[in-house]
């Protein structure tokens, strides 16, 4: 039977979702249905269509008791909004119904297996969670939690392991008809780990082993891990609480980390090889990625900073967004991301210019716009060089985004200090970028509310949230010195966008 608190959401969201008009909302990436949303939960593939769950709290645009929200796509383009999928109803999940993830069984039920927390206090009174992992067996819109939960609690954590801070489970079921799952915890060093778990009915799991662990190297606390074999490397992402910089590698706060290397499960198990951040702009989460049918392995991301929650635009309706699911490839020990390629299928109008001298700020015609897929490449024109290049978007008298590039230091630098955000928060960031003698390729993904570049060919990817008014939708190109550019824009056309 459904919960009184399921059933409240489940009418909140459909009192009040359908009163956000369509153009308030991104073109093509996931919003909630209302109110708040962080992490994507249960990114997966159920009865041929693609499914995604979201960490959710309708009744306001901030985090509150943790709800799942749900969502479904053919295409990772066109989504189909579900009803509220689990709402925090029980004893072990009153708290809230964090993090997790979905696969479908083999007798065609939909599994969700996602993190209950329990609020206790410390011996000295200050509220102190518990975290467990419990599961819940539905259709693909209703789910009944099941009566062993939870599956996962304190006793099945390795001697050193946190019950405060165990949470986040990523499953996934391999050939041997086992399945798997990968949960952060946290150890006496006071920073994360990556637990395995096996399982052959998800209700009685046993440890496997730690894959890997943080030593208060990336961060502290490790959340949001997924694990995956991917072009003959085995992958670790994990999202770290409390980072340093690292150089323009990684940044304070919260962080994103990519490690690439072996598995050899009946021997040491993961060996780390190769580390990076995953996205190096100014807000990406709490990735989790799916296999498709033919093979590809798609991440999607809360779009989005921790650190920057509070600012947003006064009394807005929805708030967070993911971003564009990326195709992920391996190569020379990096990850390689690149937009979805169904993308390409909402592409309209192109406008190409080639080889155009830029000195000084240029508009092109036929260059403009709020939602669209654009690549621009820059390169040095014959002898001259150029010394910095700069792209603007969202652009009107008062804002614009800037996109810098600087071939003598290797940087890029996104830059939405002007993009309309009334909020002293983080506005620039910039990492570096692999020289190419003087070229550079860049594709920009706009979708009213973000800015998201990839670079060379998916080499790195940077995502930006703004907030600017939409009429601003002019883009420039300037350079100091002079450059040669090119620039391929298509217009992209869902059914509710008339925008370009
Ligand atoms: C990451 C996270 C998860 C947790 C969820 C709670 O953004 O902190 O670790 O499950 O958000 O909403």
């Amino acid at each position: 039977m459904m919960s009184k608190a399921l059933r409240d959401a489940r009418d909140f969201e459909n009192q009040y979702g359908p009163h956000i008009p369509d153009n308030e909302r991104p073109a093509y990436h996931v919003t909630p249905t209302i109110g708040w949303m962080n992490d994507p939960n249960g990114f997966s593939v159920y009865k041929g269509e693609y499914h995604l769950f979201y960490q959710y709290h309708p009744y306001s645009n901030e985090w509150g008791p943790m709800h799942w929200g749900h969502v479904k796509t053919r295409d990772f383009l066109h989504w189909e909004r579900l009803p509220a999928a689990l709402a925090p109803d029980a004893d072990y999940d009153r708290a809230g119904c964090f993090s997790g993830s979905a696969v479908e069984l083999p007798d065609g039920r939909q599994l969700l297996m996602y993190t209950g927390v329990q609020r206790g206090h410390t011996p000295d009174g200050f509220i102190q969670d518990v975290q467990t992992q419990c599961i819940a067996v539905g259709d693909g819109v209703d789910f009944e939690k099941t009566e062993e939960n939870p599956v996962l609690d304190g006793k099945d954590l390795p001697q050193d392991g946190s019950t405060v801070d165990f949470r986040d489970p990523k499953l996934w079921r391999e050939d041997d008809g086992n399945y798997y799952a990968v949960i952060g915890n946290r150890t006496a060093d006071g920073s994360g780990a990556i637990l395995l778990y096996r399982s052959s009915d998800c209700k009685k799991w046993e440890f496997v082993r730690t894959l890997d662990r943080c030593c208060n190297q990336y961060g502290k606390m490790w959340e949001c891990p997924d694990f995956f074999p991917l072009d003959g490397k085995h992958v670790l992402l994990t999202s770290p609480q409390e980072m340093t910089p690292v150089g323009l590698e990684f940044h304070a706060g919260n962080g994103t980390v990519c490690l690439i290397g072996d598995y050899v499960p009946q021997k040491k198990g993961f060996s780390r090889q190769f580390v990076q951040a995953i996205d190096y702009g100014l807000d990406f989460y709490a990735p989790q990625t799916l296999l498709t049918p033919d093979g590809r392995r798609i991440m999607i991301a809360w779009m989005q900073n921790w650190s920057t929650v509070g600012a947003k635009p006064y009394h807005c309706r929805w708030f967070g967004q993911t971003t564009i699911p990326r195709e992920l490839s391996v190569r020379d020990g990096r990850l390689y991301q690149n937009p979805v390629r169904e993308l390409e299928s909402a592409r309209g109008q192109c406008v190409i210019h080639r080889n155009i001298p830029v000195s000084g700020e240029v508009n092109l015609p036929g260059i403009q716009g709020r939602v669209l897929d654009m690549t621009v490449t820059v390169r040095p024109t014959g002898e001259e060089r150029y010394r910095w290049f700069r792209v603007r978007v969202a652009k009107d008298g008062e804002h614009e985004t800037i996109i810098r590039y600087r071939p003598s230091q290797s940087t890029l630098k996104i830059d939405r200090t002007r993009s309309g955000l009334p909020h002293d928060i983080v506005h620039t960031r910039s990492f570096l970028v692999r020289p190419r003698d003087g070229e550079m390729k860049m594709r920009i993904l706009l979708d009213r509310y973000s800015v998201e570049i990839f670079v060379n060919d998916g080499e790195q990817a940077a995502s930006t949230v703004i907030y600017t008014p939409q009429e601003a939708d002019a883009i420039t190109f300037e350079a100091g010195g002079a450059a040669l550019v090119d620039v391929e824009k298509y217009e992209l056309r869902f059914d509710d966008s008339e925008e370009s």
